[in-house]
């Protein structure tokens, strides 16, 4: 396995970008490779069983291309899939779960609201988590259901997800949450809209930083990060329509670019 293998990101749809970019930020000399499975999104929608399909399938192709580590960009990948790619898989596999730990130490209400897909607030990873880091403040779960769908078509600040947020934050904001985890990495990109529905009093917490610092030490310690010189390459593919998929990502990125098909 060499230094400037690619860095293997996927998630169910465009979602993900939301931490490539700050992996991208964060180690600009990586290759990147990104699977939007846009044709299956949203996973919110799907059987465990074929979240776990799709998550071996990816993972095959990153590896086909030489990936040298996966980052499920996917908190319901991540609930529904991580264990058996670890099993399965020789390369460090780095997933993402709601910040419940951060949340409940910034709380000052005591009432922490987390937005995330039915699977996983329903995952036996999400109760182990809120057994483990979510004793010392009330965690109020709140599945969203059409949310990630609206930043699949691109919808960021339309009608849709001002109703479907409206609906969701109602529930926490009534309970009194002052602390919001984003726990579908679709959301990031709703984040202007969030803070327009619930104010400057809420924090929003976003864990795609926390990813890219993981991925980093776990890079560190295996001595694989990439050599400095020329800036890391990107690729994107996805098995969803190709045209109106990178026209999303393009706007979704800042930049304009190439899809190929899975
Ligand atoms: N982006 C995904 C997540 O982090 C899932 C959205 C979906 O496909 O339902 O959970």
């Amino acid at each position: 396995m060499g230094n400037n293998n690619p860095v293997g990101v996927f998630d169910s749809g465009v979602g993900g970008l939301s931490v490539l970019r700050r992996i991208r930020a964060d180690l600009p000399h990586e290759t990147l490779l990104y699977v939007a499975d846009s044709g299956h999104a949203p996973y919110g929608g799907q059987t465990l069983e074929f979240i776990l399909r799709r998550s071996v399938a990816i993972t095959e192709f990153l590896l086909e291309r030489g990936a040298k580590v996966v980052v499920v960009a996917c908190n319901t990948a991540t609930a529904a899939a991580i264990a058996q790619l670890r099993r399965q898989f020789d390369i460090p596999v780095i997933g993402i779960e709601p910040a419940i730990k951060p949340a409940v130490a910034m709380t000052r209400s005591g009432v922490v609201g987390i937005l995330a897909t039915g699977h996983t607030v329903r995952s036996a990873k999400f109760a182990d988590l809120l057994d483990r880091h979510g004793r010392q403040a009330r965690v109020l779960a709140q599945p969203c259901p059409g949310l990630a769908d609206c930043v699949e078509q691109g919808e960021l600040g339309g009608l849709r997800p001002r109703i479907l947020l409206e609906r969701y934050l109602a529930p926490l904001l009534a309970e009194d949450a002052d602390t919001l985890v984003l726990g579908c990495t679709h959301y990031p990109f709703l984040t202007p809209l969030i803070e327009r529905l619930v104010g400057p009093e809420v924090s929003i917490l976003d864990p795609s930083a926390a990813v890219a610092r993981h991925l980093r030490n776990r890079l560190e310690a295996l001595d694989l990060l990439a050599d400095r010189g020329a800036p890391g390459g990107e690729g994107y593919f996805t098995s969803g329509a190709p045209v109106p998929t990178a026209q999303v990502m393009s706007r979704l990125l800042g930049y304009s670019i190439t899809l190929d098909v899975l």
